[in-house]
């Protein structure tokens, strides 16, 4: 499945991802630099610390030689000065930190900027492909992984190496020996890092894939919860949970194993150094060959040295996330378009509205046709009626006319312009739809006829909506026009969104009109309404309409009756009842049916 190959395709790291990673933080580079100054800074009073202790120790505390007085004044300008440290770097961290998140914020609203505005590019053959869910992911939680990454991986990478390099060389120039022994054992925590690296990655890719399943299980099941209460499946689809959630269960488990195997044996192999410190530096001491306070630094740099080492599981964790995150992100940003705009396009400013469909052919997937030869001619202010089975590629006719995908073979031309040689805004500009399924935005039920177009104006809004009947069924909402609807609409009934979406077209008032009309069944009242609505839409405009309800087209100037991808009769409704062909068997198919409701009403 799709997305358990999305999931397993990162690598654990990967330069080429990291440098292009890194080029989004370019802008920022001063930033970062003043960040990892301080990083530098934070890293010197770290390693001052234990110093400016054996210093006291050695010197004043635990020195015979000088006077109690000198050895209190003494401890206090030490005191004093770890203090005014510990104060300074407290000020600097607190800024680093800061800055290296708000660098980090930055680079993930550009980022999330740039993705939406890709996205919006794609064409409509990606969306086929493409689930919403996993889109919504790109754009949200892939790129907060990735900030994490550019917040904590990288600063604490240089927070680490600056660290790791600053204690050996504390231990080296304090004692030799001392430096050797608290360094033996890093073989084995290399040899654990290394085995733990390997285990981690694998569980990792487990938990991701598993956790992906459940997502998408989970945004198809609350989607379609409807289906699933009315065909009574809750207990299967329990089950069905059940056992992937179990899944994930146990990839969490075994990751947590991994994990809680790894921490406790570094912690061993730490104490074992410590031992071996204390157990050599103590008898050192006791032969007068070092000082006590040496002895409290090099356990003091043991811990410090360690820290980056246990904390390296988590970074490793957030590093593996940030590199699938940045694979798709990239992957998604790579994808081309696959309509495009001509280098070269003709303006295309007014339009008379003449269509012609000369051979067309067409296919979405490359293998079966849905559209065969398919030709036909509209002139400016004509009304052409499409009809034709369910799957006959009516809708399909319409998704080319606005050039939502483009055909393999034939022209499609406006005016006489192939439409392939005008800019895709400049042609839709002038097509205004009505969907088969009407789709509304959550905002109220103005914004949603307007569309964001500041031009229309609120009395326009009433105008057209009046024009096309929705103003009756609005007034009487709660809120008339401010009445607000939520996602998809599904508050306002099939109807009532249709008329909507005619208002929402008349808005714009385009020289081309297309409505693919509603399967849904639609009350005789509503009908009327959109029936009424219908003739004014029409006049003036070029106008394809894809009728059900043939009662709908019989004005039409033309009907065009499609077949499984062809074109199979062209004629008025008189001509094509005469002919007795497809056109006359559909019709008396839905006049029986009519006859026979009147007769039981
Ligand atoms: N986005 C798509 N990707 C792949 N195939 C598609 C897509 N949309 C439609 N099809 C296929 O193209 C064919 C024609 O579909 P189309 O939507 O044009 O039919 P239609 O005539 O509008 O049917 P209806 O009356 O049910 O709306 C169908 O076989 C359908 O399966
Ligand atoms: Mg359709």
């Amino acid at each position: 499945m799709e997305y358990q190959q999305e999931e397993i395709m990162a690598k654990p790291f990967d330069w080429k991802i990291m440098k292009r990673l890194l080029t989004y933080a370019k802008p920022y580079w001063f930033y970062i630099l003043i960040g990892v100054i301080a990083i530098l800074l934070v890293t010197v009073s770290n390693l001052l610390r234990p110093y400016l202790v054996q210093q006291a120790i050695d010197n004043y505390i635990n020195n015979p030689h000088i006077s109690k007085e000198q050895a209190i004044q003494g401890v206090i300008r030490i005191g004093s000065l770890y203090i005014v440290i510990i104060t300074v770097a407290f000020l600097i961290n607190y800024g680093q930190v800061y800055l290296i998140q708000y660098t980090g914020q930055k680079i993930i609203f550009n980022l999330r900027q740039q993705i939406f505005e890709h996205l919006q590019k794609l064409s409509l053959s990606f969306f086929d492909r493409n689930p919403v869910g996993r889109l919504v992911t790109r754009v949200t939680n892939d790129t907060d992984t990735l900030n994490e990454m550019y917040t904590s991986v990288i600063t604490n990478l240089f927070n680490d190496v600056f660290i790791i390099a600053g204690i050996v060389i504390a231990m080296v120039s304090y004692n030799l020996k001392l430096a050797f022994i608290a360094l033996s054992t890093t073989p084995l925590i290399l040899t654990g890092m290394y085995i733990y690296r390997k285990l981690a990655s694998q569980a990792y890719r487990l938990v991701r894939v598993r956790l992906a399943r459940i997502n998408a299980f989970l945004s198809e099941h609350i989607s379609g919860m409807k289906i699933v209460q009315l065909f009574v499946t809750e207990n299967k689809k329990m089950e069905e949970f059940k056992k992937i959630n179990k899944e994930y269960y146990d990839a969490n488990m075994r990751q947590l194993t991994i994990f809680a195997i790894f921490r406790p044996s570094m912690d061993v192999i730490y104490s074992l150094t410590l031992a071996l410190l204390i157990w050599y530096g103590g008898r050192d001491i006791i032969a007068g060959k070092i000082e006590f306070g040496v002895l409290y630094a090099f356990v003091n740099y043991l811990q410090q040295l360690f820290q980056p080492i246990f904390d390296i599981s988590e970074k490793y964790d957030i590093l593996q996330s940030a590199m699938a995150s940045a694979e798709r992100i990239f992957i998604l940003l790579d994808t081309k378009e696959e309509v495009k705009d001509p280098e070269n396009p003709i303006p295309l400013e007014e339009v008379k509205g003449k269509i012609e469909f000369k051979n067309v052919w067409f296919s979405y997937n490359g293998k079966e046709w849905v559209l065969k030869d398919v030709s036909f001619e509209v002139n400016p202010g004509e009304t052409v009626a499409f009809v034709g089975a369910t799957g006959a590629g009516k809708t399909s006719i319409i998704n080319l006319l606005c050039r939502f995908y483009d055909i393999q073979k034939g022209e499609i031309l406006i005016d006489g312009i192939d439409i392939r040689k005008v800019r895709q805004q400049d042609l839709r500009k002038h097509i205004g739809i009505v969907l088969q399924d009407v789709f509304l935005f959550t905002g109220d039920i103005k914004s949603n006829i307007r569309l964001n177009n500041k031009n229309i104006t609120d009395n326009d809004i009433y105008r057209v909506a009046k024009y096309v009947n929705a103003h009756q069924f609005i007034k009487k909402l709660p809120e008339g026009y401010n009445s607000k609807v939520t996602e998809r609409g599904s508050t306002l009934s099939a109807g009532q969104r249709q008329l909507l979406a005619f208002a929402r077209a008349l808005a714009f008032n385009p020289k081309i009109l297309v409505l693919d009309e509603a399967t849904a069944n639609i009350d005789t009242e509503t009908e009327r309404l959109i029936q009424d609505a219908l003739e004014k839409l029409t006049k003036g405009r070029t106008t394809l309409v894809i009728a059900h309800r043939l009662s709908t087209i019989q004005h039409a100037d033309k009907i065009i009756v499609l077949h499984k991808g062809r074109i199979r009769e062209i004629g008025t409704h008189q001509e094509l009842l005469q002919k007795k062909g497809l056109y006359y068997n559909l019709y008396m198919l839905q006049y029986k049916d009519q006859l026979s409701e009147s007769k039981i009403s």
